[in-house]
């Protein structure tokens, strides 16, 4: 089993990167193979609901989230780190998540259905937690059970060795890998004794205007 760790800063290697790691090391401690992908530091443009998606099944923008949904499909969970930029996501990781989102369920892959997901906030001080309900909103919709941990999913400080400094913040996120593991491994026995994923119905899709 792999889980897929996509690094939403425009640092390659700061403070979310450093949160990430302690995750994905001990998801490797508990047999699970791991991967970090870096969503980069060049602009990425917001979702222009072209519904390009629909039809061409990615993103008109052939960019990071076009690589990362080409490749998603190989992974059984995900985590998503994001810095925490004006109390809220980053532009980036927002941008990023809307049209890789968007684009898989427009286009039917579904690349994250049932698949277990968490996100990991990364902050100097503040926005944690409003960043944290912004993202877990995402997988909400996607049919991704929600991984949580002992504490809500978040590191403090300016630099990689100020997060390293943040005990709680990366023994919570060590938590968040074994538990991830943890759902990984009972979804596995289960499907492998016969339980059935769900019976899913024709989507229905009202507006309130009619
Ligand atoms: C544009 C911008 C806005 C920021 N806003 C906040 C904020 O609202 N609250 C906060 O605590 N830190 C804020 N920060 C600091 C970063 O969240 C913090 O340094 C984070 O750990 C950086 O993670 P990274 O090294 O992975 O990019 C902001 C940083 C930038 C660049």
């Amino acid at each position: 089993m792999k889980v897929l760790l996509v690094n939403g800063s425009p640092h390659e290697k700061g403070c979310t990167y450093t949160a990430l790691t302690e995750v994905s090391e001990t998801l490797q401690k508990e047999g699970i193979d791991t991967e970090i992908f870096w969503i980069g530091n060049k602009a990425l443009n917001g979702c222009i609901a072209c519904k390009v998606c629909v039809t061409k099944k990615k993103c008109v923008f052939d960019d990071r989230v076009n690589e990362f949904l080409d490749i998603a499909a190989d992974y059984d969970g995900f985590i998503f780190g994001s810095p925490v930029h004006w109390a809220s996501a980053g532009g980036a990781i927002t941008s990023f998540l809307d049209r890789a989102f968007y684009a898989d369920h427009n286009g039917g892959r579904q690349s994250f259905y049932l698949k277990p997901a968490a996100c990991v906030i990364s902050a100097r001080r503040a926005g944690t937690t409003a960043t944290y309900d912004q993202l877990n909103k995402y997988f909400g919709l996607m049919q991704m059970p929600i991984v949580s941990s002992q504490y809500w999913n978040m590191v403090h400080g300016a630099t990689p060795e100020q997060v390293k400094q943040d005990l709680e913040g990366l023994q919570t996120m060590r938590t968040l890998g074994r538990n991830m593991a943890f759902f990984l491994k009972c979804k596995e026995v289960g499907l492998k004794n016969g339980v059935k994923m769900p019976e899913r119905e024709t989507g229905v899709f009202t507006n309130f205007i009619r």
